[in-house]
């Protein structure tokens, strides 16, 4: 590191500090304003993202005496410090890997520290994984089966380039992660009429449109925004999905609604690892109460007989077997049709997601 990389360094955890920004976003928006090329870029990255991963760690020798630039430096080659500071988290996140996890916390939350690989979803509507995994070989892409969803790839090298290619504009793959292909195996096989109520750019839809090819699927956001690249994306791979505004959803009744719920995240801090920074308890009890909210809406629309499904990338208890909980006690007529549970585990490729079916008795 040298002088220019310390001092664009400092502006930007100091903006990190100031506005919790996504760190996408900060370090795009810094490097432009401050024309930062592409290998300064990389190694700045770098740095902002130790400062992030190793907090206390940097905070430990800033109080030894060191500028904030040269901790970071320092940190980024330490490997032999305590767990606690090598991996920093919140108390919040500590807390509840202890209670999920027991004593296998500090492993797990060192594991939530590392990177995540490049997961995709092969179409099977399109072409069977092989075929893909063979394809993307002859572009210099080079994927492995993943041990844990059936049409997963994960992508060993020349991730740069895979949506770059003729087979990602035909349809033939997305970029998903594992855990959130097994996912939607939790939708009851007999569903005719699905509503994907928090969908999001679509990612659960287009995984449920490509294996079931009976299921009408209807997905809708509060972020209308989204609905344009749903399209897209299902027009790409070839399978219908309706889209709705939440207002036309009033007075319709679906057999499932699906409720990939807005939460804390803490399951894929792999991908984004700042989010511990940006998301306390403050901000959990705001997420608690739009999941409540969402599972509230989800309710109203699921017809009698039908399920709810409720998924989460969140290991945090509160945010899901005790949201459930509270939710089933308020409606006497939820019967839980499969246990709540974490769907994957840690230490593997993919990343912790949470899910739960509850059905509606008549
Ligand atoms: C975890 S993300 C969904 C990701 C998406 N299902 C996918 O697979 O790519 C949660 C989504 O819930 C939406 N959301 C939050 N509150 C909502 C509400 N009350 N009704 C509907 N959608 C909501 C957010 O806009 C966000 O897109």
């Amino acid at each position: 590191m040298n002088r220019y990389h310390a001092e664009i360094l400092e502006e930007a955890i100091e903006r990190f500090d100031r506005t919790l920004w996504k760190a996408d976003l900060l370090l795009t928006a810094l490097f432009r304003e401050r024309h930062v090329g592409k290998r300064d870029r990389a190694i700045i990255g770098d740095l902002f993202f130790t400062y992030i991963r190793s907090r206390y760690l940097v905070e430990r020798f800033i109080y030894e005496g060191m500028t904030r630039a040269d901790a970071v430096a320092r940190a980024h080659e330490t490997t032999d410090a305590p767990s606690e500071l090598l991996h920093s988290f919140p108390r919040m996140y500590y807390t509840a890997a202890e209670k999920r996890y027991g004593d296998g916390a500090l492993t797990v939350l060192a594991w939530l520290n590392g990177r995540a690989p490049t997961t995709i979803r092969v179409n099977c509507r399109r072409a069977p994984r092989d075929e893909v995994k063979k394809q993307l070989a002859a572009e210099s892409i080079r994927a492995v089966p993943t041990p844990v969803a059936p049409h997963g790839l994960i992508v060993v090298s020349g991730e740069s380039q895979l949506t770059k290619t003729t087979l990602y504009e035909k349809g033939f793959f997305e970029l998903q992660d594992d855990s959130s292909q097994i996912s939607v195996s939790l939708v009851p096989a007999d569903a005719n009429a699905l509503l994907d109520l928090c969908a999001g750019g679509g990612g659960k839809s287009l995984a449920l449109a490509a294996e079931r090819s009976h299921l009408a699927i209807t997905a809708s956001d509060i972020r209308v925004g989204r609905f344009a690249e749903i399209r897209r994306r299902a027009e790409r791979a070839g399978t219908p999905i309706t889209v709705l505004t939440p207002e036309r959803l009033t007075g319709k009744q679906f057999d499932v609604v699906l409720v990939d719920a807005p939460c804390s995240g803490s399951g894929v801090l792999r991908r984004n690892p700042e989010d511990r920074w940006r998301i306390g308890e403050k901000e959990l009890t705001d997420l608690r109460a739009s999941q409540r909210d969402c599972l509230e809406t989800a309710y109203r629309l699921t017809a009698s007989g039908g399920a709810i499904v409720y998924l989460t990338c969140s290991y945090l208890p509160s945010e899901n077997e005790e949201q459930v909980a509270a939710f089933c006690a308020a409606h006497p007529d939820l019967v839980l049709e499969k246990e709540p549970r974490m769907l994957t585990a840690p230490g593997g490729t993919a990343d912790l997601m949470f899910g739960v079916v509850v059905r509606k008795h008549p």
